[in-house]
């Protein structure tokens, strides 16, 4: 009845069913377990999602009350900025207006990474605060040249309903000015559960 082939064809079926029980009664009936495992391969409930994100990151560095600040010079100028650090707590928008409304903080550093160019390493926590995400959250952590086009950063993670998450971000900038404040499109497709 359990031969090989039924097994690696044919999953799950009975048999494979069995097994995961008994497996589960021999693992657990001891009573002194600090951990448990389920199995994730037979669940009808967990499902891995892939979501689409669409927002606007607004980095404001200029006036008053910048979003963005300088935390770190290097201590030697070069041409491409590098060693430059910034502490962001950028608004994520709807819309790519400024004032539209307002559905997540980008919240974490950049820095110029590249002493030929200007890169940027980007180590930056995207909380969400409105709707079905408020509280949850993706890290990024990534290479951003930002005269490129688009460019492609990963989702190392996630918390809340991103728990799990892997992915990757397109950024594409759609205005920015001398001063270097810029509003930046995302396209985020993350796999999470
Ligand atoms: C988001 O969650 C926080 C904390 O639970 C809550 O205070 C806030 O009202 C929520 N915001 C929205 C728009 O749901």
């Amino acid at each position: 009845m359990c031969s090989q082939t039924q097994m690696t064809f044919n999953f799950p079926n009975v048999c494979t069913l069995f097994l995961l029980v008994l497996f589960y009664f021999i693992k657990f009936s001891d009573g002194k377990v600090f951990s448990d495992q389920h199995p994730l391969s037979i669940s009808r409930t967990r499902v891995e999602k892939m979501t689409h994100l669409h927002f606007f990151f607004q980095d404001i560095v200029s006036g008053k009350r910048p979003t963005a600040i300088q935390i770190a010079t290097p201590n030697r100028a070069y041409g491409t900025g590098f060693g430059d650090m910034m502490m962001a707590d950028d608004p994520l928008t709807a819309e790519v207006d400024r004032k539209s409304e307002i559905i997540g903080q980008a919240q974490g550093i950049y820095g110029l990474a590249s002493q030929n160019e200007v890169a940027l390493l980007m180590v930056i926590n995207y909380l969400f605060t409105k709707g079905k995400y408020n509280g949850s959250s993706i890290a990024i952590v990534g290479r951003n040249p930002p005269m490129q086009d688009i460019r492609e950063m990963p989702i190392v993670g996630g918390t809340g309903l991103f728990r799990f998450a892997r992915g990757y971000a397109l950024a594409h900038t759609v205005w920015s000015n001398s001063q270097g404040d810029a509003t930046v499109e995302y396209h985020v497709y993350v796999y999470h559960f």
